[in-house]
């Protein structure tokens, strides 16, 4: 087993890359990094407008036990994230350059060493374009809004619409804009179970392990 392995995957909301990350973390003892997460808190804690400055004084502490943990003045980001509105915060606060420099920071500061998965949207394209492996994950948006009705247990047309709304915004961004990274594996989910999506990413890691090449 290499000491020294990054896996990115990138995809819309609602593709599974945040699953596949976990149980890749779960079963085979890969750090996760979820970039969303850090572009959510951003949003959140300054309310979908963050300035040059502001940016300056946010300080997330990093905690690495069961997993990747990051804490804002000594709370866990995961407590505040997670709702549709934060997720638009994230998306507005995403289009700007010095925000994704400073996630794009982040995340290379975390996986500085050792075996990684980071999901988002240009993990593979621009946080870590030398990636040992890549994967792309995609999935129709009525599957996608379908996962996220039974997560969040709300109503799936205003879903699938605030999903197509964030697509279109992460797809059509000047900087940094959601595409399938050079050199990535194309995986449609839609019609795949978890166990399936995961399976085809482990052998291709299990490629990468044996490989005495790389
Ligand atoms: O993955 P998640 O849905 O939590 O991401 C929230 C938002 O953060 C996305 O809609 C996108 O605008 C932004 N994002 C990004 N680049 C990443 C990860 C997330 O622009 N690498």
């Amino acid at each position: 087993m290499k000491d020294r392995i990054v896996v990115t995957i990138d995809g819309p909301a609602g593709s599974g890359k945040s699953t596949i990350a976990k149980l890749l973390q779960e079963r085979d003892g890969f750090l996760h990094i979820d970039t969303g997460a850090v572009y959510r808190a951003l949003g959140y804690i300054t309310k979908g407008s963050p300035t040059k400055d502001g940016i300056k004084k946010i300080h997330f502490d990093i905690e690495r036990k069961k997993g990747v943990e990051l804490f804002y003045n000594g709370v866990n980001i995961e407590t505040f994230i997670r709702t549709e509105e934060c997720a638009k915060f994230a998306s507005d606060a995403a289009k700007m350059d010095f925000v994704r420099e400073f996630v794009n920071k982040t995340a290379r500061q975390i996986a500085a060493n050792g075996r990684y998965v980071i999901d988002g949207r240009d993990c593979g394209s621009v946080i870590f374009p030398d990636a040992d492996l890549k994967i792309f994950l995609v999935a129709d948006l009525y599957e996608r809004a379908k996962r996220r009705a039974k997560e969040e247990k709300r109503n799936i047309d205003l879903i699938e619409r605030e999903i197509k709304a964030r697509d279109e915004q992460d797809k059509n961004r000047k900087i940094a804009p959601l595409v399938k990274p050079k050199g990535a594996f194309e995986i449609d989910t839609t019609y795949l179970n978890i166990e399936d999506v995961y399976q085809r990413i482990k052998k291709l890691i299990e490629g990468l392990d044996a490989d005495k090449n790389s």
